[in-house]
């Protein structure tokens, strides 16, 4: 089966009932179509025939009759046509959106937000659209066309041959036009992709872009996308206006074809002038309908490429495969055993990374930039899997793990702490919150951020819990890192993952940090990507990584007292900060 029918049929499925009532009222609605031209026959005839008034006055109140069902019907059509398309459609994007948040951080890496967003949001409305407009037009259409032709055989089967086989021959031509489109819809849509994608990391960043006089660079690329935009999409256009004009001559050959036949019919007398009026209305249905047709190919064409486009997402699988085990509850106990990474682009970036660290135990992770801290943490938290060599939780090999185990008992505080449009309430707790229907009540929140240490911070801000966050830079880098330690704390881990940030803070701040870090720490394993010598100091043992290898790893007191050691010289050239300002 096609993949654009198997996606059709399979988001029409659950909503049956509503597709058959579509499908009735689209046929009573041809039956009514070709209905009138008919009636309009018998009263040319029956008029020359020399009927009686009355019988030409039900005439005409049978046709207006039809005209004014017509009327109805046409909106209610509309309505459940509509209704069809956005419910199929939204059941798509859903499933869209999910598929997106599971597919594993490798395909996110390839892809800029902006990218997936137009995939979900700008493929999808063109769908939905077309969803709803294809069972109408196109399948409508195509009945139409098929019920007027009948009715032409069935008049003179010579005029219902020649006109078939000019129908045969335009839906010929068509089906051809339309393969040689696809392609260019399909990169007319990528080019709009990119150029989206690029607008969004432009704003994302604008403060740095502003900031650095980065503008007129931005503008200058901007223009060069937009102009290969233009380009993308002139292409397809005029593809579909050559469609448009072909279909324009055949039209034209089909009536031409029509009236001549007509006119030898009735110099013959083998018509009459009702049935010549019923060829000329027919025809022009048909003629009509194929306009329509050819309009819809436009659509036809882009839908084709956004379902392709769609179905190949969705039949994306994440590299990342859940497990069977769940990870047990308290401390958890670290293990890397020669573990080998590297991202997409092949240049290693662990090698051979091989260390385990107690249950409860602190391990200080240090090392220049680039040397691949972050990147051990993302591997503890499976956001992608070792290239050769295993990591372990508790013993299991993660692979053998269920992901929302490892979501729930790894907590990660990141470099750069995401925060989300919502309240502080909202910011905490992900949104499963009691006020949101969740889980987790304000007195647990309270009760968190109080072991934290963090309750009169809490009370210095305006509303409390309810203080709106605007978005991403809507608190200064020392509160967002203790937001993020009370959503650490709230989630309860058996492995807390401190990526700090190198960012200086005020001593206060600073100071409740510490203080949170502390409580956070209690009773659990932790591994502390340190930056400032006070972090460094609060580990039990210390790890260096350089150029992705582990250089030196022991207990930090052990090594502090050598004067040979890496992590000594560290401290001594200043590669870890000493306190802060
Ligand atoms: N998503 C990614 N895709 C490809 N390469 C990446 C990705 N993330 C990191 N890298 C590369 O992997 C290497 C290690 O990066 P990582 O972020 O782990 O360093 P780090 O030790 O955390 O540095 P820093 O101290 O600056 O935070 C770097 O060379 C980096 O360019
Ligand atoms: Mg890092």
């Amino acid at each position: 089966m096609s993949p654009t029918l198997a996606l059709l049929l399979r988001y029409l499925r659950p909503q049956r009932g509503r597709a058959a009532l579509l499908a009735a009222l689209v046929a009573f609605g041809i039956a009514l179509q070709l209905g009138g031209p008919r009636l309009m026959q018998a009263i040319i005839d029956v008029a020359r025939a020399g009927a009686s008034e009355d019988a030409l006055m039900g005439l005409a109140a049978a046709f207006l009759a039809v005209v004014l069902v017509k009327q109805v019907l046409t909106p209610l059509t509309t309505w459940t046509s509509d209704n069809v398309g956005w419910t199929a459609m939204n059941a798509l994007r859903a499933d869209l959106t999910l598929q997106l948040l599971r597919l594993d951080l490798g395909f996110h890496n390839s892809k800029t937000p902006g990218e997936l967003i137009e995939r979900v949001d700008g493929d999808i409305s063109q769908l939905a659209n077309f969803f709803s407009q294809f069972t109408l037009r196109v399948a409508g259409n195509a009945l139409l066309m098929a019920g007027a032709l009948v009715i032409l055989w069935s008049q003179d089967a010579r005029l219902g041959a020649a006109l078939s086989v000019f129908a045969l021959i335009s839906l010929a031509v068509l089906a051809r036009l339309h393969r040689i489109g696809v392609p260019y819809f399909k990169a007319g849509r990528r080019a709009v992709a990119i150029t989206l994608a690029f607008i969004e990391e432009r704003i994302a960043g604008a403060e740095d872009l502003r900031g650095n006089g980065g503008l007129p660079y931005a503008f200058e690329q901007l223009r060069a996308l937009t102009t290969r935009d233009g380009d993308a999409r002139r292409t397809a256009n005029t593809i579909a206006r050559v469609t448009q004009g072909v279909w324009e001559l055949l039209l034209s050959g089909g009536l031409a074809l029509a009236f001549t036949l007509g006119a030898i019919f009735i110099t013959a007398g083998s018509m009459s002038l009702g049935g010549l009026y019923l060829v000329f209305a027919y025809t022009n249905l048909i003629a009509t309908n194929l306009m329509q047709i050819t309009e819809q190919l436009d659509d036809f064409q882009r839908a084709t490429a956004n379902i392709e486009r769609t179905s190949e997402l969705l039949s994306l699988r994440s590299r990342i495969i859940d497990g069977p085990r769940a990870l047990p509850a308290g401390a958890l106990p670290v293990a890397f055993e020669r573990v080998c990474f590297e991202y997409a682009n092949g240049t290693p970036v662990l090698r051979d990374v091989h260390f385990t660290l107690g249950a409860g135990r602190v391990l200080g992770l240090l090392g220049r930039t680039g040397s691949g801290k972050t990147t051990l943490s993302r591997l503890l938290s499976r956001f992608y899997d070792p290239a050769s060599g295993q990591v372990r939780l508790a013993g299991l090999d993660l692979r053998e793990v269920d992901t929302r185990s490892i979501r729930a008992r790894v907590s990660v505080v990141t470099q750069e702490v995401q925060l989300f449009h919502g309240t502080v309430r909202d910011n905490l707790t992900f949104w499963d919150n009691a006020a949101q229907g969740g889980r987790i009540t304000d007195a647990a929140i309270l009760r968190a951020l109080q072991s934290l240490g963090l309750a009169e911070w809490l009370a210095r801000l305006p509303n409390g819990l309810d203080t709106p966050i605007a978005g991403a830079t809507s608190l200064s880098a020392g509160e967002a890192q203790l937001l993020a330690l009370g959503r650490a704390f709230l989630q309860d881990p058996g492995l807390v993952i401190l990526d700090e940030a190198s960012a200086r803070l005020d001593p206060t701040t600073e100071r409740l940090i510490e203080t949170a870090i502390d409580r956070l720490l209690a009773g659990r394993t932790a591994i502390i990507i340190a930056h400032r010598l006070a972090t460094a100091l609060r580990a039990d043992e210390i790890l260096v990584l350089e150029g992705g290898r582990v250089t030196e790893h022991g207990e930090r007191v052990a090594l502090q007292r050598d004067p040979g050691s890496r992590f000594s010289s560290m401290l001594r050239t200043g590669l870890i900060e000493e306190e802060g300002p």
